[in-house]
């Protein structure tokens, strides 16, 4: 067990036996809605009640009572208050799913869905409700200003410096539940290669980056996962 540092990445395949749909499966997220109609900042200037309806319906979707952490959010949990090393959670997941089973060290580097940000004064606030084009944001009182506090597509991700200063110095890196698709969030595993980490991938098939990793485990995350930590935390 040793008190090595760990960085783990998930991606939605994590959440997908929470009951929440990834993006690029048969039945997936980019299966209904074109990228560049909900997903981008043209997006959202171009037709900016679609893209809050958009994201009202994913934000009701993740409120309802159904929608729970899974084990594998649970074994991560585990494995932050368990290990003796330091533990970053970096998920490029909008949902709360893993604060809601216990990580603290998390960092979500495309926003969070339960967020809403002020365009304006890039004030960030905690939101559960259904929003629009009308509302008022509290800081600056205008409408037209507020929108999902959420990386879009051609966005830069949030806390790039945090994460490639963990992965410069890990000795594990984990990468959970994503295929691999989008940049770059689909190098890290290279970046922690470079700092002579121990790279795994765990994932339902090979991502689109398996050939960068170590070791490969393959199954659902509720299964392969909580496995996974509990080897490593006997040592
Ligand atoms: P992207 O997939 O288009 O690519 C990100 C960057 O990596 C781009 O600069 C691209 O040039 C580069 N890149 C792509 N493929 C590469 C490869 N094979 N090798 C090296 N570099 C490569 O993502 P984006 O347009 O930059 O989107 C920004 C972020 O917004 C992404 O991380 C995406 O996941 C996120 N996003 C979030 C949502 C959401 O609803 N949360 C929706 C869409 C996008
Ligand atoms: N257990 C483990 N892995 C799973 C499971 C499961 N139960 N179900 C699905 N997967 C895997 C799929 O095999 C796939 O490789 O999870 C991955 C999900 O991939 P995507 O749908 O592409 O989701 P993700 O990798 O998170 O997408 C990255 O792209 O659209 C943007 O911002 C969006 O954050 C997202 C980013």
């Amino acid at each position: 067990m040793g008190a090595e540092s760990i960085v783990i990445l998930t991606g939605a395949g994590i959440s997908a036996e929470s009951g929440i749909r990834t993006f690029r499966a048969a039945d997936g997220l980019w299966e209904d809605h074109r990228v560049e109609d909900v997903a981008t900042p043209e997006a959202f200037l171009r037709d900016p009640e679609l893209v809050h309806r958009f994201y009202n319906e994913r934000r009701q979707g993740l409120l309802a009572p159904e929608i729970q952490p899974n084990p594998a959010h649970y074994a991560l949990a585990e494995l932050e208050a368990r290990h003796s090393g330091s533990v970053l959670l970096v998920t490029q997941n909008i949902d709360n799913l893993h604060e809601r089973a216990g990580s603290h060290n998390l960092l979500h580097m495309h926003g969070e869905l339960l967020n809403m940000r002020c365009g304006q004064s890039g004030e960030v606030s905690f939101f559960e409700g259904a929003s629009s084009p009308a509302d008022l944001c509290d800081c600056c009182g205008e409408a037209g200003l507020l929108r999902p506090d959420i990386v879009w597509f051609g966005e830069m991700p949030m806390h790039m410096d945090r994460i490639y200063s963990a992965l410069d110095s890990c000795d594990l890196f984990l990468s959970i539940g994503t295929s691999g698709h989008v940049y770059p969030a689909a190098g890290f595993v290279e970046v922690a290669n470079a700092a002579g980490a121990h790279t795994v991938e765990l994932n339902l098939e090979p991502s689109r980056v398996e050939s960068a990793f170590d070791e490969h485990i393959y199954g659902a995350a509720s299964e392969v996962l909580p496995t996974y930590i509990t080897q490593f935390l006997k040592g």
